[in-house]
Formats: structure tokens, C-alpha cells, sequence
């Protein structure tokens, strides 16, 4: 499975490294993605003095369209990109298990990059238990309890190294991409053959279990299933994937709002209970039942809504319809080159999270007014969880350098880049 990767044709323009290094202390990004895999060998050589025996690969992702709706059975269109984590490992014979991470984000300290704990005391209420102090290892540690739990893995002593090119708190999936990266260096660690597509779901599972927090599986699924190929339309209620090519002169523009969105797991675990208790009360007023209530939202319309009359639950339910509903229209329309469509389907996406969710911010919806208002985009909304993080805006591939000139100029943005759509998962055995 070791595959070249192309280098990314926009990497970040050098003059935005020293921003990014000043503002957030986030480490330059490097040109070539394959760097990572070296960077974490060489990290853990230097810490454990010995080389790993695998290495599990995996892509950041930018949510293209379809945000909140992975947990409440809607659809969304999420892109693998060219930032990747790699996680190296080695089994071994302690009894512990010990981690080790490069990144210089703020999360992680200097002096704290570094963790270790026995197999023996790793259980959830250790990492996401009420008085936890939260740490950035409970992804990495879950991820391979996870994998251990399933048999992938003997829990005889475990050695892991972490190198990344994805910032931390942007909305890019560092969490995801960390979680399905070591499953994947446990999975070549392992003596079976264990399937790819249950990656996914343990990934989702050590976020649940010891990150604590109730992320839907969109992040896990493209972070595995991710493809150079363009996007991946996916129905939350079905599981159904479908994969969408971008037209030819198309071209997706990141860009930071500045907000980190590092803090917004009790916002986001709030959305998440109100969608359920607002699809309940949406569904008990239809009178017709719904086998679960991820399965309903294809089965309510918006006939439902104004009957329902719900000042608090109408909005909600509202956003997920017609989320889902742009998302599909979108994927149509960005495949046949429609970009005036696509981008339209993009934008009214971003008002609706903003006024029907509530999960948009200032510095979002002024960072997506000033990319629409740019020569040469189509579109923009905010991309993932929101509450911070970026937009993702469409624009044509010939004004791609001037838009992301504007929006690190005049936007003020600390970190944009062209998304390169990119693989999912790779798991390499490495040469001892
Ligand atoms: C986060 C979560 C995902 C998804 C998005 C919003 O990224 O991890 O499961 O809910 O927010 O679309």
C-alpha cells in the first residue's frame, strides 16, 4: 500500500509560515505530505531508540458541503486532503503503552509531548472521565484500545510516534485524521487481515469512549475512505457512498477565520441532543413512526415543519432537510461544471447553518462575505463543526492564486491553501 504522493500543487506561500508559527503557534506546513512518515520515524528512533515495524497514513479532510448532519442521518460531500498525520509503531513487551507526538501545536506543550501509561490502566473513565484533565493522547491511546479491543492488537506493550502536517483546532480533522492514522499502524502491526472498513467506526468509538466527545462519523469515513478521485457523497441513513468528481477549472480555496475551534466540544454535544430531542418531537407530531430517528429525516417534510409549529425544534430539523438537500443538488451540479449553481448551493448552505443552527460565527460569516465578493469565486461557506475554524470557498482554477492571495491579504487570514483532494488511509510495513 505505499503509494507516492503527488505534491501538492499550491502548498502554502511561504510568507504565511512566520503567521502561522506567531499567531498559533502551528508549525509550517511542509510542501511534500510524505515528509511525515520520516518525521515520525525519526521521532521515534530518537525517543525509543529502535525502529518502528508500521505506519498508518492519514489525510486531514474539508467538509465541501453537508455540515451537521452525519448524526442525524442526513447527507454530506467531505474531501480528503493533502495535510496528513502519520503514526509509527512497534509492539513490544512492558506492558505500557507510550506515545510520543512532534507538534508544536498550543494543545500540546512543550514538556508534554510525551505519555505513557500500562495497558492495564487504560480504560475510558482514565481519559474521559469527569475530572479528567483532557489530554491530546486520549485520541491516539483510545484509537489503539479501540483496535485491541476488536483483536487487532495484543495488548503486550505498545510504542507509538506522531507527525503531522494538519493544524490543530482549524476544522481540518486532526482528530479523525489521528485516530484512523493509528488504527492503521496497529492494523500493521497485526497478524490478521483486518478490513478497512471498520476503521471508521472504532476511530468514531475512541473519540466516544476516551476524547468524550459525540462526533457523527462523517471525519473518521473520508479521513479512511478518502480518494485523490474528489469527493465523496455520503448518506448518513443509508451508509450509501458515491463518489463525485470535481469538473475540470474548478478549485476548492481554504482559508482560517482566525477563531481556533478548539473549544467547542460542549457546543457541539448540545447541537447534537437538541437535533435528537427536535426529531422526536418533529416525528411524534407526524403520527407516523420511524424505524430510528436517523432513518426519519428522509421521511419528513417540509409540510411537517410548519405543521409542527416548534419555535426551537423547526429551525433545527429545517437545517438538516435542507442541508441535505443542497449537498445533493450540489454534487450534481459540481460534477457537470455548473459552478453558479454550485457555488449558490454552497453560500445558501452557510446561511442556513448560521441562522438555523447557530453554529457560525463573526469571524466565519465575514470571511465568507469577503470570498464571495472576490473575482473568480462561485460560492463559500464555513467547513465542519464551526464556532472558528475555515471556510472552504469554490473558485475558478485560473483565479486560484489571486483568491488566495486576497483572503491572506485582505481577509487577513492566517492559513490558506488550494485542497488537493487526496487518499484515505495507507498502512505501511516498514523496513526494520
Ligand atoms: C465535526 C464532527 C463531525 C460532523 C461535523 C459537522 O467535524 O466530528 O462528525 O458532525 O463536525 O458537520
Amino acid at each position: 500500500m505505499d503509494q507516492p504522493h503527488p505534491t501538492p500543487p499550491s502548498p502554502l506561500a511561504p510568507q504565511s509560515h512566520s503567521l502561522l508559527t506567531d499567531r498559533f503557534g502551528w508549525r509550517p506546513l511542509a510542501a511534500d505530505a510524505g515528509h511525515v512518515r520520516e518525521r515520525a520515524t525519526d521521532l521515534f528512533v530518537r525517543t525509543f531508540g529502535t525502529r518502528p515495524i508500521s505506519c498508518g497514513h492519514a489525510p486531514g479532510r474539508v467538509n465541501i458541503i453537508g455540515d451537521h448532519t452525519d448524526y442525524a442521518g442526513g447527507s454530506a460531500a467531505p474531501m480528503a486532503i493533502q495535510l496528513r498525520t502519520a503514526v509509527v509503531a512497534k509492539l513490544t513487551n512492558d506492558g505500557m503503552v507510550s506515545v510520543v507526538t512532534e507538534w508544536a501545536g498550543h494543545e500540546v506543550p512543550a514538556g508534554s509531548r510525551s505519555y505513557s501509561r500500562a495497558w492495564k490502566d487504560i480504560t475510558p473513565a482514565a481519559f474521559a472521565g469527569p475530572n479528567v484533565t483532557k489530554t491530546w493522547a486520549a485520541y491516539a491511546i483510545g484509537a489503539a484500545a479501540c483496535a485491541a479491543q476488536t483483536g487487532w492488537l495484543r495488548k503486550c506493550g505498545l510504542q507509538l510516534a506522531i507527525a503531522s502536517d494538519i493544524p490543530v483546532g482549524a476544522g481540518l480533522s486532526s482528530s479523525a485524521a489521528l485516530e484512523v492514522a493509528t488504527i492503521g499502524a496497529c492494523v500493521g502491526l497485526s497478524k490478521l487481515n483486518p478490513t478497512i472498513s471498520r476503521v471508521p467506526e472504532l476511530a468514531q468509538r475512541a473519540e466516544h469512549l476516551y476524547a468524550g466527545v459525540p462526533c457523527g462519523i462523517m471525519d473518521q469515513l473520508i479521513c479512511t475512505l478518502g480518494s485523490p478521485g474528489g469527493l465523496i457523497l455520503i448518506n448518513f441513513a443509508t451508509g450509501k457512498k458515491l463518489d463525485v468528481s470535481v469538473a475540470p477549472g474548478l478549485a476548492f480555496v481554504v482559508a482560517h477565520s482566525g477563531v481556533s475551534h478548539n473549544l467547542v466540544a460542549t457546543a457541539y454535544a448540545d447541537r447534537r441532543a437538541k437535533i435528537e430531542s427536535a426529531l422526536q418531537i418533529i416525528c411524534r407530531g407526524t403520527g407516523r413512526k420511524y424505524p430510528t430517528l436517523m432513518q426519519a429525516i428522509s421521511r419528513i417534510s417540509d409540510v411537517d415543519l410548519v405543521d409542527a409549529d416548534d419555535p426551537e425544534a423547526v429551525p433545527l430539523v429545517a437545517h438538516v432537510l435542507a442541508e441535505s438537500r443542497l449537498t445533493r443538488d450540489f454534487c450534481v451540479s459540481i460534477s457537470d461544471g455548473d459552478a453558479a449553481a454550485a457555488g449558490a448551493y454552497m453560500t445558501e448552505s452557510h446561511e442556513s447553518l448560521k441562522k438555523d443552527y447557530k453554529v457560525s460565527c463573526p469571524e466565519l460569516d465575514a470571511m465568507v462575505e469577503f470570498a464571495c465578493a472576490l473575482p473568480g469565486v462561485h460560492g463559500a461557506r464555513m467547513s465542519g463543526g464551526g464556532f472558528g475554524g475555515c471556510i472552504v470557498a469554490l473558485c475558478d482554477d485560473e483565479a486560484c492564486g489571486a483568491v488566495e492571495h486576497a483572503l491572506r491579504t485582505g481577509g487577513r487570514s492566517p492559513l490558506v491553501f488550494r485542497a488537493v483532494p487526496s487518499e484515505g488511509l495507507e498502512v505501511e510495513t516498514l523496513n526494520a
